[in-house]
């Protein structure tokens, strides 16, 4: 990568002294990747950056600048409308919108084999700042993207305030949320997973899923990708805040664990479907290069932090966990669910995470996590029934979980969440089936951008969660994002909801304010609040 601490403009002859005198092939690292010729004034069929702009996983210092080339995103054979040839993109960040003070710039390809996306790993920044960025190929700039670096690892912050959101099936309703989210004075958007959906449902709200087939391979995952990133809402967000991503499992198959799909079926054929939807993946999402897969694997779960006031423990629940417990679905009576021997995240990411916990400095230690912790009984009376897909399924492991944070003395855990496509904010017990038993952290379950349609204020699965799990505080099923205030006292989530996303414009409205006292782990107050229903 070619790093300038001088500022040069996007003028044209800039441009091709950066593309004569410098070696473009020894530019990148990927490069190194590409086998195809290289092409420095390229032409295109259309503009290039129809799928926006994106930046993520912001670090004191700098932060990822994503864009892909694809003047035709939703052609068949998954190469965008791109020729074969590899391209130099060049990048710049600066202190404005307008690009008067940029401070840094660079070059960097896009080639076929990757979709011809571009991540910029920008170093060299002020640590808590917002930024601007904007991409040139050829004759074409694209839209300008604003971003934020995270505060220094010491600094000692106030406050600080993010996003967290989650599926977006594409059929089910429009992205309104992220419209309104655009609008939102947060530092970072964290992304729980769900991110496409691998269906080929059509829906009924004009929106049906490309191809309209469930999706296998490359090209496939890459249309799919293209259909949901030319969402204008999407794109808007993606512009306004940097994202910290991780996939659940619609980014590849409904309920896949490690090596087997939904259906239990491995092998060669689920490993390439998983290395197609890996690739695709890290192709259209602002992740660092340390993720860039290698066939079936990725390397997701990482740390990011906001000074000593809160860190961020992203988790990968679905690479490294055993398959679902007794057939997977909705069980009565599953003791295979108890077995110690079974792991949700991998014995290595489990003792990574407990070191992480071990030697956490910040105020708030936050899990970033795609299917529920919380225990969710969904049987009325004595009996019990659980999820397998979820952390219920995986109970010894969770446990080991909560008695490492209790026996270092986490004393403010907080886990977001996604997958559930409904809010639930809930006290984290040591033995959920004991309510006196300690209280170990707080759990908010985000709702879904628009899986599930346009959902409602409650519902009589709802109804009967909040009857037979007395550590859930709150529900609502109607779709929406939370944002949290975070400082060195307290915490507040502001679960906002949409009533509508069969047509696009719904208002947003905040159905509920939920606080937490730093150093007295558990809700202390939930303020429910009356919102326009449709
Ligand atoms: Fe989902």
């Amino acid at each position: 990568m070619s790093r300038f601490t001088s500022t040069p403009g996007f003028s044209r002859r800039r441009f091709l002294a950066l593309g004569s005198g410098f070696s473009l092939a020894a530019a990148l690292p990927v490069a190194g990747l590409s086998a195809a010729p290289a092409r420095a004034e390229p032409r295109f069929s259309g503009d290039p950056f129809a799928l926006g702009v994106a930046s993520g996983d912001p670090e004191p210092d700098g932060a990822v600048l994503w864009t892909r080339l694809a003047p035709d995103p939703l052609a068949a054979d998954g190469r965008g409308g791109m020729p074969g040839y590899k391209v130099p993109v060049t990048w710049q960040i600066a202190e404005d919108p307008g690009f008067r003070r940029v401070r840094r710039a660079g070059v960097e390809w896009a080639v076929p084999e990757l979709g011809h996306s571009v991540h910029a790993e920008v170093r060299g920044l002020e640590p808590d700042r917002e930024y601007w960025y904007r991409f040139r190929a050829g004759r074409h700039v694209s839209e300008a993207g604003r971003t934020r670096t995270a505060p220094a690892a010491d600094a000692g912050i106030a406050s600080m305030a993010f996003a967290f959101v989650s599926c977006q099936n594409y059929p089910d309703g429009h992205f309104t949320a992220f419209r309104h989210l655009a609008g939102e004075d947060v530092d970072v958007v964290v992304h729980l997973g769900d991110y496409i959906y691998e269906g080929g449902g059509q829906g009924t709200v004009g929106r049906g899923h490309l191809p309209a087939r469930e999706i296998h391979s490359l090209a496939d995952y890459r249309v799919r990708y293209g259909q949901y990133k030319l969402d204008p809402d999407l794109q808007a967000e993606h512009a306004a805040h940097p994202w910290i991503v991780v996939l659940d499992d619609h980014e590849v198959d409904n309920n896949w664990a490690d090596g087997l799909d939904g259906d239990d079926v491995g092998g060669a054929e689920f490993a390439a479907r998983r290395a197609a939807a890996f690739q695709a993946y890290y192709e259209n999402l602002p992740l660092r290069r340390s993720s860039l897969p290698a066939g079936p694997h990725m390397q997701l779960y990482r740390r990011l932090s906001y000074g000593t006031l809160a860190q961020f423990h992203v988790v990968d629940t679905r690479q490294f966990r055993d398959n679902q417990a007794c057939g997977d679905g909705r069980q009565f009576d599953c003791d295979d669910r108890l077995d110690p021997a079974r792991t949700m995240l991998g014995a290595e990411q489990e003792a990574w995470l407990l070191d992480g916990l071990t030697r956490s400095r910040t105020t708030w230690d936050v899990m970033a996590n795609q299917i529920m912790t919380m225990q969710g009984d969904s049987a009325e009376g004595i009996e019990q029934a659980f999820g397998m897909d979820t952390w219920d399924g995986y109970a010894a492991a969770r446990q080991r979980l909560f008695d490492g944070v209790e026996k270092r003395g986490i004393g403010n855990f907080v886990v977001v969440t996604g997958d559930a496509h409904r809010s639930v904010a809930a006290d984290l017990k040591h033995d959920f089936d004991d309510p006196a038993s300690a209280t170990v952290g707080v759990e908010f379950l985000g709702t879904s951008v628009s899986s599930g349609g346009n959902g409602s204020d409650q519902d009589e699965w709802g109804r009967i969660w909040l009857q037979e799990n007395p550590h859930m505080k709150f529900h609502n099923v109607q779709r929406g994002y939370g944002v949290c205030e975070v400082t060195r006292e307290s915490w507040r989530t502001d679960y906002r909801v949409v009533p509508y996303v069969s047509t696009p414009g719904a208002p947003v409205a905040t159905r509920a304010r939920v606080h937490v006292t730093a150093g007295r782990p558990g809700i202390r107050e939930v303020e429910q609040l009356a919102v326009p229903q449709p």
